[in-house]
């Protein structure tokens, strides 16, 4: 059985947008319980015919599900009296004067991390053309870079020259259409800068992202992640409570089992398990015939531990190491190869299992409105 303070920890990344504070510190959860592998939530809405608060339960649902062993969540909706709504706007607007925010990142973005446990699976790679992606279909979407020392994004992405800092000091990302990139390599080319980043440890790096970025209002932000379970990952949890992990692996045994331990990490550190990838998965001649050249299995063996989805397959593009490392990531290329079109799949895939989050809710929106009431 699932302890409850971890359920509840869970449940903290859910957000009410509107309010900016998450569902637990507003005091929604009424009650929980965990036996065999269900959930049963009472949830306290500012009105109990919310007619948004599918998004809320969707939420909910979606957090608890990736635990282990639950399988089914109830949710009873009750209405909050009039103290309890009182209390809400209380503390949403306590929140609002602390601006309690430590990071420059909107607690309404989606942020997905992409990692893995072995170097050279293609975060990088997938990270640049899920973001490239998301932007295309119209998005406002952050890619940053957090491989401190290995950065490779710019090099993927075809782009060089120095960010830039606005008045506040804030510097501001490197722009291409919908998409926003922060990586070491667009600030490196100045000597004493390189000085500056080399002295800082690699936490205290991806803070300064995450603080010292101009983002603005982001519907998602991938982070790519360096190899391995080291300091970044560490701190990610600590920066960003609503960030989620893809993990990536290829499809041979030892690799799926590497990558265990960065899924073990990240549930460690309350971070939600979006999914997994398996890329290089086999490699498809012209006449379909699949070729399985690293082994198979790795991807489903990883999702079936960690009772997360299999977000996609991605097989091994001749265009990917001379093409795509030299600047044209995959989806920007001309021709329809199987590996850009199953990337194109993984990319809705990420967009249906992670939805942006929808500005306004009924909680907030409505409170809103009891409040105006209640002040004439
Ligand atoms: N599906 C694929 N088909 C063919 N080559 C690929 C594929 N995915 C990635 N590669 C190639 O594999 C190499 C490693 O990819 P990438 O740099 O994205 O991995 P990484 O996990 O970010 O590595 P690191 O751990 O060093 O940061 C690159 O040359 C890339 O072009
Ligand atoms: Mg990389």
């Amino acid at each position: 059985m699932i302890q409850n303070d971890i359920l509840l920890k869970h449940l903290s990344t859910v957000f009410d947008p509107e309010l900016g504070a998450n569902i637990v510190e507003l005091g929604m959860i009424k009650d929980i319980q965990h036996t065999d592998k269900t959930v049963k939530i009472k949830l306290a809405l500012t009105i109990a015919d919310c007619p948004m608060r599918n998004q809320i339960e969707t939420e909910i649902n979606r957090k608890l599900k990736l635990l282990e062993n639950v399988e089914n969540v109830e949710i009873t909706i009750t209405a909050m009296d009039q103290k309890d709504r009182t209390a809400v706007m209380e503390k949403a607007r306590k929140k609002a004067r602390e601006n309690a925010q430590p990071t420059n990142v909107d607690p309404r973005t989606r942020v997905i991390a992409i990692g893995s446990g072995k170097g050279g699976v293609g975060k990088s790679t997938l990270s640049a053309n899920i973001a490239l992606g998301l932007a295309k279909k119209g998005f406002q979407t952050g890619l940053l870079d957090a491989d401190i020392w290995g950065f490779s994004i710019p090099r993927l992405l075809g782009i060089s020259g120095r960010i830039e800092a606005n008045s506040d000091k804030k510097m501001i990302p490197y722009t291409i259409g919908n998409l926003k990139v922060i990586s070491t390599g667009l600030i490196t080319s100045n000597e004493d800068t390189a000085l500056m980043w080399r002295g800082l440890m690699l936490s205290k790096a991806l803070e300064q992202f995450l603080t010292d970025v101009q983002w603005e209002d982001l519907d998602y932000l991938i982070i790519d992640l360096p190899p391995g379970t080291g300091d970044i990952q560490m701190a990610l949890s600590r920066l960003l409570p609503q960030a989620e992990l893809i993990v990536i692996t290829t499809p041979q045994l030892m690799a799926q089992k590497v990558a265990t331990r960065v899924a073990d990490m990240a549930k460690r550190s309350f971070i939600p398990l979006l999914g997994v990838i398996e890329n290089m998965s086999y490699f498809e001649s012209n006449t379909g015939e699949k070729f399985n050249i690293f082994g198979e299995g790795g991807g489903e063996a990883l999702s079936d531990k960690f009772g997360i989805p299999l977000l996609g397959k991605i097989p091994i593009g001749e265009n990917t190491n001379d093409i795509a490392d030299s600047g044209t990531p995959l989806i920007n290329q001309e021709n329809n190869s199987v590996t850009k079109v199953e990337i194109e799949k993984l990319i809705n895939n990420i967009a249906i299992k992670l939805p942006p989050i929808i500005d306004e809710t009924c909680t907030g929106r409505l409170a809103k409105v009891f409040e105006e009431l209640s002040n004439q």
